[in-house]
């Protein structure tokens, strides 16, 4: 059965996998949502350096609540990690993965260029995204879940009409398959070697590499949060992966989390 075969390949491969910030992984050909699962893991007190995988999800969850459509061909997985460090350094983590997983696309001739805070996007359209769920008490960060949605080999038509307009796929954009298993492998090297610098507390460079592939700074953007709206041109990220956007007047905001919207693509 399709089934068997895709758990007992990623077991197969992740035994001579040498990451060494993943330990574990929790494979299942069809999962609601990788997130909720590896949340509910963590809660419970599983290691740091789990991974949790599926070959499709029937809830796969986006920012905001919003539907992550999880269509087989896809790659869908969520890391657990326990990384010490203060609550509002999370933001950088998403823009460290958001780097990782620009390089891996890159590495398939495709020029992918990330959106703050976590889109990455290729010719204008989004073509991956990043869930970072975490849990904080007395201001301590005691697990983050990350997750990672990327359309792989999936026909754009697989994909809900309404997200289509702004959304692609590698299929679509290369025109051909990708080996999955290889394009895990490599996606998992890039989300060690970047969650490394992190954890190494290489914020500075993170942020710089971040901003090597993005192209938010000096768009004029459009900042939905849950308290408010901002335009104004991205003017830089701080220290903490936080926008700073200016306003028409001059004057500066700085938003850590928001749903971002280009003027014009
Ligand atoms: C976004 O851009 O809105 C984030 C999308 C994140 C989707 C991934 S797929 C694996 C993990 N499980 C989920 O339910 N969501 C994330």
């Amino acid at each position: 059965m399709k089934e068997n075969s895709y758990i007992e390949k990623i077991l197969d491969f992740s035994k001579n996998l040498d990451i060494s910030s993943i330990k574990k992984f929790i494979v299942y050909y069809e999962m609601s949502s990788t997130n909720n699962v590896a949340k509910q893991l963590a809660s419970k007190g599983e290691e740091e350096g789990t991974v949790v995988i599926a070959r499709k999800q029937t809830k796969g969850k986006g920012r905001f609540d919003r539907k992550w459509d999880s269509p087989e061909g896809g790659v869908y997985l969520s890391i657990i990690l326990r990384p010490s460090c203060q609550p509002d350094k999370a933001t950088l983590l998403s823009l460290s993965t958001a780097v990782a997983i620009s390089k891996t696309i890159s590495n398939y001739n495709l020029c992918p260029k990330l959106k703050w805070p976590n889109d990455v996007r290729v010719n204008g359209k989004k073509i991956a995204g990043i869930l970072l769920g975490s849990e904080v008490s007395d201001d301590k960060l005691n697990y983050v879940v990350l997750g990672v949605g990327i359309n792989l080999n999936i026909k754009i038509n697989s994909l809900s009409k309404n997200i289509r307009r702004n959304s692609t796929t590698m299929l679509e954009e290369i025109g051909s398959q990708i080996d999955y298993y290889s394009f895990i492998k490599n996606l998992l090297l890039n989300l060690d070697k970047y969650y490394k610098l992190f954890r190494d507390k290489k914020y500075t460079l993170i942020i710089k590499e971040w901003k090597k592939h993005s192209d938010t700074i000096g768009r004029m953007v459009e900042i939905i949060t849950p308290s408010r709206r901002i335009i104004g041109e991205a003017y830089d990220i701080n220290e903490s992966g936080s926008l700073i956007i200016m306003k028409d007047s001059g004057k500066k905001i700085t938003i850590s989390s928001g749903d971002c919207t280009y003027y014009e693509n």
